[in-house]
């Protein structure tokens, strides 16, 4: 048994967002880390999901912290909303603004964790200077926009050559998060690669019971 201590971070448009608050009720914390709030504007990305007032709601019924990761055209304009929430993370995307680093100061000055994602077609080189400003630095595994999309492979080894860069650098305490297509069959291979947080939508939301589902993608990954 791998001793590796991963999160799993259930992504929730792959349920009911109807239900959700009822649902977020029963979500065990002892198994459930995070909570995976994808706020999408449909101008970033060609979908449109939620924005702060569904987060501020959802929250009433949960203590599991917040992973909120905004696929927005220029975060910068509508972050103090998101930061006003209070999540544990804010994920913004390094390819929807030019000044990254102005976000990201500004999330972890406001005592919240900081994230950057990036597209699989991003070259991921273009963290490693901005690494000393994340707390996580997401790999996307599928190009963002909907839940239930297949897992890119690449990740895999993009996952391994960002480890392998932030340990080099002195950054081994950043985390690795990995979000699209994660389940049961691929989830060994990106914790074994370096992932840290991983986010699941589809394989998590389509059986009954999200706490027994999370609980075997946990096993499958470290088993
Ligand atoms: C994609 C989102 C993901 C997605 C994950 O744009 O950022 O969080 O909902 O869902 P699955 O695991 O089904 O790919
Ligand atoms: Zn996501």
């Amino acid at each position: 048994m791998n001793s590796k201590k991963i999160m799993i971070s259930p992504s929730i448009i792959a349920g009911d967002l109807s239900t959700m608050g009822a649902d977020v009720a029963g979500f065990d914390p002892g198994v459930i880390d995070l909570l995976h709030l994808d706020v999408m504007d449909g101008n970033f990305v060609p979908n449109l999901t939620f924005g702060p007032g569904f987060i501020r709601d959802l929250k009433k019924h949960t203590d599991i912290p917040l992973d909120v990761h905004l696929m927005i055209e220029k975060p910068e304009n509508s972050l103090e909303k998101y930061i006003e929430l209070k999540p544990e993370y804010i994920v913004i995307h390094y390819e929807s603004t030019r000044f990254p680093a102005r976000s990201l100061k500004l999330i972890r000055e406001n005592g919240i964790k900081s994230g950057l994602a990036l597209n699989p077609a991003t070259p991921i080189e273009a963290v490693f200077d901005l690494s000393e400003y994340c707390d996580m630095i997401l790999i996307m595994s599928v190009d963002p926009g909907f839940y239930g999309q297949s897992f890119m492979k690449n990740a895999v080894s993009r996952i391994a050559r960002l480890k392998e860069y932030l340990i080099s650098a002195d950054c081994s305490d950043v985390k690795i998060q990995v979000d699209g297509g994660i389940s049961e069959e691929n989830i060994r291979e990106v914790v074994f690669a370096g992932a840290d947080v991983i986010v699941a939508g589809s394989s998590l939301f389509k059986g009954g019971d999200i706490n027994q589902s999370a609980l075997k993608l946990k096993k499958a990954a470290l088993g």
